[in-house]
């Protein structure tokens, strides 16, 4: 068995991100709760030991807290964000709270010794905090500062590594390398993990968790959904009904795009329109959650309702993958969105199981994947489109004149960035609830704002506004505000991930 690295979570927005960077380095990593026993480490004996980032405060005496006794099994650990804070306060350092946290990208200023960092001038990193180190336990040395904190420390004698910033998103320069330093130079790993035989063991599990059954796969066209019916047809070949939902909320021209690339393949494919009913179904809500646990149901029920015009199909298979998961809560972290496929789900379903063949991964595994069960790169690299699609990039109550105008300044929006060779990885318009005033000929308008959003990211758990050139949002803009006569005026969102998400609900 290859060597492992154990992640453990304190409810860490951020703890599969630790994982996959640690898998793609080519070392084996497993996620368990953080108040595993130092016993059952021991027992387990993993090479290295990170603990993630979370919500609470160390010092609250409810606040999540790892075994003590981990700290003398002469393992190396590396705590993120909280984790930092969790080894310096076990330890008898000081945590405090300060009135404003460090939220975005940071300068991180490495000490004269950098230690484990391994670098020498400043860098920017992700810094996701309210709470920081004050004072640091005996033994252990500060390698690096912010303008307001203790950035990085240790304590090489005991093997206990600790860092404020997040090393494991992209948004932190270099911090592929922070974490690669700390499996090969402090774990001494030896790289002897790959992903090749994910596929063989996935194929392998469906087909023992299917068997003889048949399986219908909520198929959405996107690349989740897309790999997870290359991963499915490869394991239960004719077993396979791919049912295609089409809610209303796709982009324009997007329902027929979608049916004409599946449509071809033999994956049994069903279009449903189901326009009219989920407008119904959402008609007068304004509240984002409530919005996408209502669709979430309402796609169950459809599902449900082919399965049993198909005879009673009893799995239902998903493309879910890991950010999905982690966005709608569990464990120890926080709900930020309920993805329509988790925290969207009814209680009362009749399928047997859900098969999510996807969970663990995020989008650039998903993409690798793909790739590997020979999807075109075209499909492979599509842009996220959320399962709610345009009825989360609508504030407040949706209609269809709003889907209208959304998917015209969208159409516009995507246009005019399609053509470029530089794109940003995600790009989308909002039509959001704020009317202003503006003129149009001779006349007064009272419309409403168009918002434009475009990211940088490659995890999508984190990103960074794109800035784009002035010259193409005035283009987009004038577009937009000339081509559709009920938008009045349009905005460019630069927020980056966190403190925004990359959706506005
Ligand atoms: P947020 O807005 O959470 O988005 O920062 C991160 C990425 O996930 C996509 N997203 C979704 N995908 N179902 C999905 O399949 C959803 O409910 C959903 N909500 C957000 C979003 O477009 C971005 O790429």
């Amino acid at each position: 068995m290859s060597q492992l690295v154990l992640v453990l979570d304190f409810g860490g927005q951020y703890k599969e991100l630790i994982a996959t960077t640690v898998r793609s380095l080519s070392v084996r990593s497993e996620i368990r709760q953080g108040d595993i026993s130092a016993d059952e480490v021991k027992r387990i004996s993993p090479v290295g030991i990170i603990l993630t980032g979370g919500p609470n405060s160390v010092n609250l005496q409810t606040s999540p807290k790892c075994d003590p006794e981990l700290f003398n099994l002469n393992i190396p650990v590396l705590g993120i964000c909280y984790g930092m804070q969790m080894i310096c306060h076990m330890l008898g350092g000081e945590v405090v709270s300060a009135d404003a946290g460090e939220y975005g990208c940071v300068l991180v200023t490495p000490s004269e010794y950098s230690g484990m960092l391994g670098v020498s001038g400043p860098f920017n990193a992700l810094m996701s905090h309210r709470d920081s180190v004050s004072r640091l336990p005996d033994g252990f040395t500060a390698t690096a500062y912010t303008d307001n904190c203790i950035a990085a420390c240790q304590n090489t004698e005991r093997r206990l590594y600790g860092v404020q910033f997040h090393p494991e998103t992209k948004s932190t320069d270099g911090g592929r390398e922070i974490i690669r330093r700390f499996l090969y130079d402090i774990c001494g790993a030896c790289g002897d993990y790959t992903l090749d035989d994910y596929i063989d063991i996935q194929v392998k599990q469906i087909r023992h968790i299917v068997g003889n059954n048949r399986a219908l796969l909520a198929l959405s066209g996107g690349v989740d959904s897309s790999v997870c019916a290359a991963l499915l047809s490869k394991a239960i070949p004719g077993q396979l009904t791919c049912i295609f939902v089409d809610h209303g909320f796709m982009r324009q021209g997007e329902g027929d795009e979608i049916q004409g690339v599946f449509a071809k393949k033999n994956l049994n494919f069903i279009r449903v329109n189901a326009q009219d009913r989920f407008l119904a179904k959402i008609k007068g809500v304004t509240d984002p959650e409530t919005k996408r646990r209502l669709i979430g149901e309402e796609f169950i029920r459809v599902f449900e309702e082919e399965s049993a015009k198909q005879g009673d199909i009893p799995f239902l298979a998903q493309g879910t993958i890991y950010p999905d998961i982690v966005e709608s809560g569990g464990g120890y972290g926080a709900t930020i969105k309920s993805h329509h496929n988790v925290g969207g789900l009814p209680d009362n379903l009749s399928f047997t199981a859900i098969i999510e063949p996807l969970s663990g991964l995020f989008k650039d595994e998903v993409r690798r994947l793909g790739k590997k069960l020979g999807l075109p790169s075209k499909l492979v690299n599509r842009q996220p489109f959320p399962g709610p699609g345009l009825a989360i990039r609508i504030m407040g109550e949706v209609t269809a004149k709003k889907l209208d105008t959304i998917r015209n300044a969208d159409a516009i929006l995507r246009e005019e960035l399609d053509r470029r060779k530089n794109r940003p990885d995600q790009y989308f318009a909002v039509l959001t609830d704020t009317l202003t005033v503006g003129v149009k000929g001779d006349d007064r308008t009272y419309d409403p704002v168009v918002a434009l959003r475009a990211v940088t990211t490659g995890d999508f758990m984190t990103c960074q506004y794109t800035p784009l050139p002035h010259r193409l949002l005035h283009r987009v803009s004038s577009r937009i505000t000339s081509e559709i006569s009920s938008v009045s005026r349009v905005v460019y969102d630069i927020t980056s991930k966190p403190p925004g998400t990359v959706e506005w609900e």
